[in-house]
């Protein structure tokens, strides 16, 4: 940080892949007292720019690659002082890590710096709106990953945890760094840009890897191959993050692999809010119970806690005391931050239920929820009931405005190879009957899109909720 001009409470933006020095860079980044925040190489310039100014970030990393993109936008970023790239050759205005690296002192005292300190900001993108800045301090993640990675991720210092994540996400933090470090696990990382199920799947069989941790799109496209040719020599614990799991992916891994699949349930604001541990009973479709040290309620409107098997904001108690691991606030915008807050509880968001034994049970953001003919609509069930069908590979469930009924139900999906060459008007009349059966006939997607499966997928989260 001295060579590089930064000090104690200066902003950095980290765009880097899956290479070594991320993880080195954000430790010094923790020992210096310096505000690090993570970004995903996928971002374009604009995306840049809005990120560099609404940060005030003082320096930026990245690498050979991206620097051009960064320097597309420098002229215009007045807080921008520094640019540091971590690369084998060097170019002009910028500093180069390794040159830096060689040339540290060995010795290096940590700078004080107080538990409720900010250690990282986030971007998070809701359905509206720029994305907002989600700070987080240094008890938060360094502390509130314990239960993730010892109740949850259940990993002791034999383990090696391979989480399937981008250094740009917050499932990165979980997956990849704190939880496994804190419980003193190995991780696994593989420099891989676009998600390739073959290569996945011969990393678990070639590598003593015990824990394994994707969103549920990566289970789906794995299931999709023929698993069972491969052995997974080590592999122990299956856990899925991310975004909702649906039962006929978990039915579908079982059924290849013998192993159950946990879930977890966090966001960018908190860390993990609910999780089905090893031991607990598994109930598909549930994300599990309240992880310590949340003490999480669905409530309504007036903040009142709702019994079991009402549908309610599931929320977080942040008083008296707000959870030292609950983000500190959204940066400069109090408003946002307010409204993040009801009664005595943080609402996360998402509309769920809790049942008589203390699993709750995703419905849908609550932005995301379709009010169709004045039926209140949960995306997710839509895409389970979907997903249930042998036809689709992927299924994304979304509002669709519609003059006459307000709104009402549609469906992007992805068609198995298998079934590619079907006439698609038939398929569709066959898929709008096959969700009236299986869930209640009034929440059957009247528009439904089909594209066929094309072997690849990014490895990304609901992104495709606010595409439309
Ligand atoms: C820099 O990162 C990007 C994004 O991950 C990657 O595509 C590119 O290959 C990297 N460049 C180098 C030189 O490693």
């Amino acid at each position: 940080s001295d060579a590089c001009g930064l000090k104690k409470g200066d902003r950095v933006i980290v765009m880097l892949p899956r290479i070594p020095e991320w993880w080195s860079i954000t430790v010094g980044c923790m020992r210096t007292g310096i505000i690090y925040i993570p970004a995903t190489t996928q971002l374009t310039a604009n995306d840049i720019f809005y990120r560099l100014q609404a940060s005030k970030a003082k320096c930026i990393i990245t690498n050979d690659t991206l620097a051009p993109v960064v320097d597309s936008v420098v002229s215009k970023c007045q807080f921008l002082k520094i640019r540091l790239m971590v690369s084998e050759g060097s170019r002009d205005g910028w500093l180069d890590f390794k040159e830096l690296l060689k040339a540290a002192h060995s010795n290096h005292n940590p700078v004080k710096t107080k538990s409720q300190e900010a250690m990282t900001i986030y971007f998070t993108s809701g359905t509206t709106g720029y994305p907002k800045m989600v700070e987080h301090s240094h008890s938060s993640f360094g502390i509130g990953m314990t239960s993730t990675g010892r109740f949850w991720l259940d990993l002791n210092p034999s383990d090696i945890l391979w989480g399937l994540s981008d250094p740009g996400w917050v499932k990165f933090a979980f997956s990849c760094f704190f939880s496994p470090w804190i419980q003193g696990a190995c991780i696994f990382t593989h420099s891989m840009l676009q998600f390739e199920a073959t290569t996945v799947l011969n990393c678990l069989s070639r590598f003593p890897i015990t824990s394994f941790c994707g969103t549920p799109t990566v289970y789906r496209m794995l299931a999709q191959h023929d698993i069972t040719s491969y052995k997974f020599k080590s592999l122990k614990h299956c856990l899925s993050g991310g975004e909702p799991l649906n039962p006929e992916v978990m039915e579908k891994w079982k059924s290849k692999t013998g192993m159950d699949i946990y879930e977890g349930y966090a966001q960018t604001e908190t860390v993990l809010i609910c999780s089905v541990c090893k031991g607990m009973k598994i109930k598909p479709g549930a994300m599990g119970k309240a992880s310590p040290p949340y003490d999480v309620q669905v409530i309504d409107e007036n903040a009142n806690i709702l019994p079991p098997g009402k549908e309610g904001d599931i929320a977080i108690r942040i008083k008296p005391t707000r959870p030292f691991c609950l983000f500190s606030h959204y940066v400069d915008d109090p408003e946002k931050t307010a409204a993040s807050e009801r009664g005595d509880f943080y609402i996360t968001g998402d509309r769920g239920i809790v049942d008589e034994d203390g699993y709750f049970w995703f419905i849908g953001r609550a932005d995301d929820v379709i009010l169709s003919s004045g039926y209140r609509i949960g995306p997710f069930e839509v895409e389970n009931a979907l997903m249930e069908h042998p036809a689709i590979a992927e299924a994304a469930v979304v509002s669709s405005p519609d003059p006459i009924r307000g709104e009402v139900v549609k469906a992007f999906v992805i068609l198995s190879p298998d079934f590619a060459s079907h006439d698609p008007e038939k398929l569709t009349k066959e898929l709008q009957e096959h969700v009236k059966k299986m869930t209640a006939p009034y929440k059957y997607p009247r528009k439904l899109r089909i594209k066929v499966f094309i072997g690849k997928l990014e490895i990304r989260t609901r992104i495709y909720h606010s595409c439309l």
